[in-house]
C-alpha cells in the first residue's frame, strides 16, 4: 500500500505538560512530517528528510496548518444530540424535562441508528475521531453506535446506560437485566475491531444498590472493561445521593461500596470532591473527565484542574453532549481555559492540546494508540487551519510564536478550523 506523507506544523508531546514545565514536554515542528503506513502512524519527523527518504510516499502538503492527534472526546451522550443547546434548567430538572424523553425514542432501531451516524459525522466534521458515549436502556442504541463507528472504522467506547430508579418506565431496566443485557451486549462488541465497551450505570440516583452491585460483578467478571458513570456534578445532585445512600461516606462510596470504583473507572464532571474522594482516585489510578461547556451551560460549578492534576489523579476533557453545549473539542478547550481562570489559573494552550489528545487518551486507557502523534498510534489525525476565519486570521497574523497562533483558534475556532480529518490512515472529509 502507498504510504502517505503528511507535511506541516507537527505537534505532539513527550510527557503530560501539567505536571512540570509545559516546554520540556511540546514536541513541536513547524516544517513537520507525518508518516502514515496503511493505519499506523510509522514516523514523525522533519517533513523535507521524511519526503527524501520516502520519495514512493503520496504528500499532502497542509503549509501551515497544524497536525495534530485527533481528539478524544473522553464523555459524551450521543443520544441527546438532538436535544443540545435546550434552555433553562439545571441538572435534575433538565434530565427529566429534555433528556429522558429524548432518549425514550431510542428503542426505535432506525432512530438510533440516524442519530448515531448524525453525531458520528458531526464529531469527525469537528475533528474529533474517538468519543466514549453513553448509549441508552435501549440494546439497540448500543448496537446502532457501535455499527456506525464500525462503518466509520472510529475507535469508541461505548455502553447501555442502565436505571432501574428514579427515571419514566420507558427507560428502566432491572438488577437482572441490566447485568444480563450489558453482558450480552460487552460479549458482541468489546475488542471488535475498534470497539471497546464500558459498563455504564448512569449515577448512583438512577440506580439501586442491587443494581450496582450487579454491575460490579459484571466489571470484576470483564475487569478489562471500562465503567463509565458521573460523579458529584451538582449540590442538589449531591444531597440527593447522600438521602438515598445515608450509609455512603461520600459520593463516590456509593460506587466503590459495589465494585464499581478501580482503575478502569471513568468518573464524568467531578467537581465537588472531598478529600477523601480525591486520595481514593488518586490511589486506584480510575480517571475523572473534565466537561466544562456542560458544567457552564447546566450551571454545575467550576472544576478544579489544577488540584486534581496536583493529587495525580488521571483528567480526560469532554464535551458532555448534549448537556454540554458544542460538539467542538476546541469550544471544550476554551471553555476548560475559562473555568480555570474563574479559580485563578491559566492552562497553556499547550496543555489543552494534551488534554484533548493524549490526556483523554490516557483517562481511557488508550494512550498510545490513539491521541498521539507518534510512532505506532493509530493514524487518526486531525489537521487544524490557523486562520479559519477573518477575526481568527487577524489576530494569528500578529502571532509571535506558534502558541500565540494556535490560541486564538482555540478560544474562537470550530469546525471551520478543521482543514483536514484521517481515521486509521482514511481521510474523512
Ligand atoms: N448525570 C446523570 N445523567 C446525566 C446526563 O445525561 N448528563 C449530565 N450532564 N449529567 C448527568
Ligand atoms: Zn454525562
Amino acid at each position: 500500500m502507498t504510504k502517505q506523507l503528511l507535511l506541516g506544523q507537527t505537534l505532539g508531546f513527550s510527557q503530560n505538560p501539567l505536571t512540570g514545565d509545559w516546554a520540556d514536554a511540546v514536541l513541536f515542528d513547524s516544517a513537520g512530517g507525518v508518516l502514515v503506513d496503511g493505519a499506523q502512524i510509522v514516523d514523525v519527523g522533519n517533513g523535507a528528510a521524511l519526503r527524501a527518504a520516502h520519495s514512493q510516499a503520496q504528500v499532502t502538503d497542509y503549509g501551515d496548518a497544524l497536525i495534530s492527534a485527533g481528539f478524544v472526546d473522553a464523555h459524551m451522550h450521543y443520544p441527546q444530540t438532538g436535544i443540545i443547546a435546550s434552555w433553562g434548567k439545571q441538572l435534575i430538572d433538565w434530565l427529566n424535562t429534555y433528556t429522558f424523553p429524548e432518549e425514550s425514542r431510542f428503542g426505535d432501531r432506525a432512530y438510533a441508528d440516524e442519530v448515531a451516524g448524525r453525531t458520528l459525522d458531526l464529531a469527525l466534521a469537528h475533528g474529533t475521531t474517538t468519543l466514549a458515549s453513553f448509549c441508552t436502556v435501549h440494546p439497540e442504541s448500543v448496537d446502532a453506535f457501535f455499527t456506525a463507528a464500525e462503518v466509520r472504522n472510529m475507535a469508541v467506547i461505548a455502553g447501555k446506560t442502565c436505571m432501574d430508579r428514579n427515571a419514566p418506565d420507558t427507560l428502566r431496566d432491572t438488577a437482572k437485566s441490566a447485568y444480563d443485557d450489558s453482558k450480552a451486549l460487552l460479549e458482541k462488541w468489546h475488542g471488535q475491531g475498534r470497539a471497546n465497551y464500558a459498563i455504564t450505570p448512569r449515577f448512583s440516583p438512577t440506580s439501586t444498590p442491587e443494581q450496582l452491585a450487579a454491575l460490579g460483578a459484571l466489571w470484576s467478571e470483564n475487569p478489562g472493561c471500562l465503567m463509565q458513570t458521573h460523579l458529584s456534578e451538582q449540590h442538589p445532585e449531591i444531597a440527593w445521593v447522600k438521602e438515598l445512600f445515608p450509609n455512603a461516606r461520600d459520593y463516590l462510596d456509593t460506587y466503590e461500596a459495589f465494585g464499581l470504583l478501580g482503575e478502569n473507572g471513568l468518573y464524568g464532571h467531578a467537581i465537588h470532591l472531598e478529600d477523601r474522594e480525591i486520595a481514593r482516585l488518586a490511589e486506584v489510578g480510575g480517571a475523572v473527565v473534565h466537561c466544562p461547556t456542560s458544567n457552564t451551560f447546566i450551571g454545575s460549578g467550576l472544576f478544579d484542574l489544577k488540584g486534581l492534576a496536583k493529587a495525580s489523579v488521571s483528567i480526560g476533557l469532554a464535551t458532555d453532549t448534549g448537556g454540554g453545549s458544542s460538539f467542538s473539542m476546541l469550544r471544550t478547550m476554551a471553555a476548560a481555559y475559562e473555568v480555570a481562570q474563574l479559580r485563578g489559573v491559566a492552562l497553556h494552550p499547550s496543555q489543552l492540546m494534551w488534554l484533548a489528545t493524549e490526556g483523554s487518551a490516557q483517562a481511557l486507557k488508550m494512550s498510545g494508540k490513539i491521541g498521539r502523534l507518534d510512532k505506532g498510534a493509530a493514524a487518526d489525525i486531525t489537521v487544524i487551519d490557523l486562520r479559519s476565519t477573518p477575526a481568527i486570521a487577524q489576530r494569528t497574523s500578529q502571532a509571535r510564536d506558534i502558541w500565540d497562533a494556535v490560541f486564538p483558534t482555540i478560544m474562537m475556532g470550530d469546525d471551520r478550523a478543521i482543514k483536514d480529518v484521517w481515521v486509521a490512515g482514511q481521510r474523512m472529509i
